[in-house]
């Protein structure tokens, strides 16, 4: 039997209710694949704000350190909203992954067949689409120096931030991007600011240079506002996208919703080595927090990829995936992929539904 030991993170807001279905998961899973998974939980967040008064604390760094991967559900909420920025649930999200170096963020939004009805654009814009957006994770303007909120000398205040990359923190992103393309689809298109600004245009030519390593791999450029636009006009030309913090963070989520929800949205956070963190692209969605509304499937799907990518188990992760793809088609729906003639389910029983099919 193979023993892993894995931290969980269940953070705030929907984030306890969509982690508790993917541990059932991950039990059964364990079970039939002979691997035991060694929990323990750690505080992340609102909650480890409200216990600590750290949104990360040094324990909960040291846990996750010494553990084999990291499954995060989400932080955040309207609660700690004004709190001074060190105190706040996002500050502990941006400090673990500083923490554990995960600067190559993976966020595969892939179309599933069953829900091509619950996009809000047209079946032939989404049908087939298959993208990888590797999402910069530890640099640029969310990390950046200077910043803060300052005086000036007429007594106004200025908030800066600055978006800065090296050029080995380029190289590094850029080369896990070219070997993710290369194990796709063999496209990858790098999205910038060059025509504006100058961090950008070191991100192009640096990606550029990479491209002379990877011949089979067939290197475009695009600037960050054209592709939100073609990412909702024809997303099928894409294959994997590369690209820094803020602009991955918001490209993926426009990403999202060609597959229909964020719900289903997965993430891997790599760096080099152990351990990765597997987390939803979405948030702690207070709006429908404690309600038993959430979509528990992006957080059981980063179960899926922590299992591939963090701890080598593909065939473990294939048997989750294909779980998923079966609830789905016996047509059990949480409110954010329902559609007329499926079954409305919570997360509760979405989780149910997975764990029958999984033991059947
Ligand atoms: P959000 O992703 O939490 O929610 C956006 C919308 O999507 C909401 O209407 C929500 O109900 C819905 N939604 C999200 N996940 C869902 C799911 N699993 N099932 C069904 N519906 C779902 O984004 P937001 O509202 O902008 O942010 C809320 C809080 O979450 C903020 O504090 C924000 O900072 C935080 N946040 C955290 C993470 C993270 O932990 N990785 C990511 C994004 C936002
Ligand atoms: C995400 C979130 C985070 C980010 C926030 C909550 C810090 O939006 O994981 O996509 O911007 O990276
Ligand atoms: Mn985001």
């Amino acid at each position: 039997t193979r023993q892993y030991c894995i931290t969980l993170l269940p953070g705030d807001g929907i984030g306890p209710e969509i982690l508790a279905v993917t541990v059932d998961v991950l039990k059964i899973i364990g079970q039939q694949f002979d691997i035991t998974f060694n929990f323990q939980e750690a505080l992340i967040g609102g909650s480890a704000i409200d216990a600590t008064g750290n949104p990360l604390p040094e324990e909960t760094l040291t846990l996750c350190r010494n553990s084999d991967a990291v499954l995060l559900a989400a932080i955040g909420g309207y609660k700690w909203d004004n709190l001074p920025r060190h105190q706040r649930p996002e500050t502990g999200l941006l400090a673990i992954r500083a923490g554990l170096n995960l600067f190559a963020n993976l966020r595969p939004a892939t179309i599933l067949p069953q829900l091509v009805d619950a996009s809000s654009l047209k079946r032939e814009v989404v049908e087939g689409v298959d993208i990888m957006v590797v999402r910069e994770l530890t640099g640029g303007i969310y990390f950046g120096q200077p910043k803060g909120i300052f005086e000036t000398e007429t007594g106004e205040k200025r908030g800066v931030n600055t978006m800065a990359y090296t050029e080995s923190e380029i190289d590094r992103i850029a080369q896990v991007a070219f070997e993710t393309a290369q194990k796709r689809g063999k496209k990858l298109c790098s999205v910038d600011k060059a025509n504006v600004l100058d961090v950008s245009q070191l991100w192009r030519d640096r990606v550029t240079l990479m491209a002379d390593r990877y011949p089979d791999v067939e290197l475009s450029h695009l600037y960050v506002d054209n592709a939100a636009m073609q990412l909702v006009r024809a997303p099928k030309q894409f294959d994997t996208i590369v690209t820094g913090n803020l602009f991955g963070d918001i490209l993926s989520d426009a990403a999202a919703m060609l597959t229909g929800s964020i719900g289903m949205l997965p993430s891997a956070s790599l760096g080099l080595g152990k351990p990765g963190l597997f987390e939803p692209v979405h948030g702690s969605a207070p709006d429908i927090a404690g309600q038993d509304k959430a979509n528990p499937l992006a957080q059981v799907l980063s179960a899926a990829m922590m299992l591939r990518y963090g701890l080598d188990e593909p065939e473990a992760a294939t048997k989750i995936e294909q779980g998923v793809l079966a609830v789905l088609d016996q047509g059990y729906r949480t409110g954010d992929i329902m559609s007329p003639g499926m079954k409305a389910v919570g997360c509760k029983a979405m989780g149910e539904a997975l764990v029958k099919v999984l033991e059947s």
